[in-house]
């Protein structure tokens, strides 16, 4: 198969666990003959230092001719301790989710046996967690209309949301639900905001064309305190987005780190695949940064925007095996030998090109 596929690198950390993931790809497009076509593009703050903004018209271009795009990170800590800056990083992103009609972000927490004493949450309480959120990213509070009035002393962002949209991202979490557990949780605040009882009602008519599916209605609120009660009775959850924004970070918590956890954002024009985590601008240039969440991220793009599923489960099990094996960089290694970024990603590749996984 031939893949075009976009590669923003971006800030801090991104350019470094984007090499790996670029490995990773490498050493899959060649067990299984495949030709990727790595197209790199500007973005973030590397974006704004160059052509004084973080998502410019030539990154789109490459973003839309692409079959899928590889994300890093984004973010510069120049921007955050200046709140007058006018052009920001995160504009980047906003606009790129906007641009591209990434409509459904898509985040997997899961938990791997032999990192459970990793997370800050009892290992009773964490084991067998495997859930799914889906978040809508291009609708609600980020998008809907804010402003000031009173000469600037009252502020107002508004929640807005049209059935249409709704409609899209819950036939997601219904098809996916279906393909796992069968659980779906839909996320919301009907008790008190307007757009919540329509995300409610909207999901709850839909409901007669799954009805293998069993879906249950929680408050955002309750929904925050059972994720670390009993996150191992979630399967996938459907929400809107600022929701969405907190209780993945929270969700990420779980897996004990973030450095290990990918995230796809399925849209209308491309797909976008990226590790949740930041550009932890401290360690940037360091090679000390986990790759694992990005090369996750690779194999989230095999399968979900190429359906390539054997690919993507040889970049699992190539993780699992580096995992057991104690090759992880510093955050993962517990006092045993931390590996560089660099390091893991040649294993990986090996491990891949080798054909013992
Ligand atoms: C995320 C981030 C972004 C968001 C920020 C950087 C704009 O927190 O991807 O979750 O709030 O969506
Ligand atoms: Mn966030």
């Amino acid at each position: 198969m031939n893949l075009n596929i976009a590669l923003l690198a971006g800030d801090g950390i991104g350019p470094e666990v984007i090499d790996q993931a670029v490995k990773v790809c490498d050493a899959i497009a060649k067990r299984y003959n495949h030709q990727i076509e790595w197209n790199p593009a500007l973005t973030g703050a590397a974006a704004i230092d160059a052509v004084g903004e973080p998502y410019p018209d030539s990154t789109h271009t490459i973003c839309m001719a692409a079959d899928a795009v590889l994300f890093g990170a984004i973010g510069h800590p120049r921007f955050d301790n200046d709140p007058s800056a006018k052009i920001r990083p995160e504009q980047g992103l906003l606009k790129m989710r906007q641009k591209l009609g990434l409509f459904a972000n898509v985040r997997p927490t899961f938990t791997f046996p032999s990192l459970l004493e990793k997370s800050p949450l009892k290992r009773e309480r964490i084991e067998g967690t495997d859930l799914v959120f889906i978040r809508e990213l291009t609708g609600g509070i980020y998008f809907g209309e804010r402003g000031r009035k009173d000469n600037g002393n009252t502020a107002f962002d508004t929640c807005t949301y049209t059935r249409e949209e709704i409609i899209r991202l819950a036939k997601m979490g219904f098809e996916l639900a279906q393909k796992r557990s069968k659980k779906l949780c839909c996320v919301d605040k009907a008790n008190v905001l307007e757009s919540s009882r329509l995300w409610r009602e909207t999901v709850q008519k839909m409901e007669k064309d799954y009805p293998d599916v069993e879906v249950s209605y929680e408050f955002v609120d309750a929904v925050a305190m059972r994720l670390v009660q009993w996150p191992n009775s979630y399967d996938v959850l459907i929400t809107e987005n600022l929701f969405g924004d907190i209780l993945t970070d929270e969700a990420s918590v779980i897996s004990g780190s973030m450095g290990l956890m990918p995230s796809a954002s399925i849209g209308v024009e491309t797909s976008l695949f990226e590790p949740i985590h930041g550009s932890f601008p401290q360690a940037t240039g360091l090679d000390i940064a986990n790759p694992l969440a990005t090369v996750l991220s690779a194999a989230m793009m095999f399968e979900m925007a190429f359906d390539l599923q054997e690919e993507g489960s040889t970049i699992r099990n190539a993780v699992q095996k580096s995992l057991d094996d104690g090759v992880v960089t510093e955050d993962l290694a517990d006092g045993g030998k931390a590996y560089k970024t660099s390091q893991v990603g040649d294993y990986l590749a090996k491990l891949i090109s080798e054909n013992t996984i």
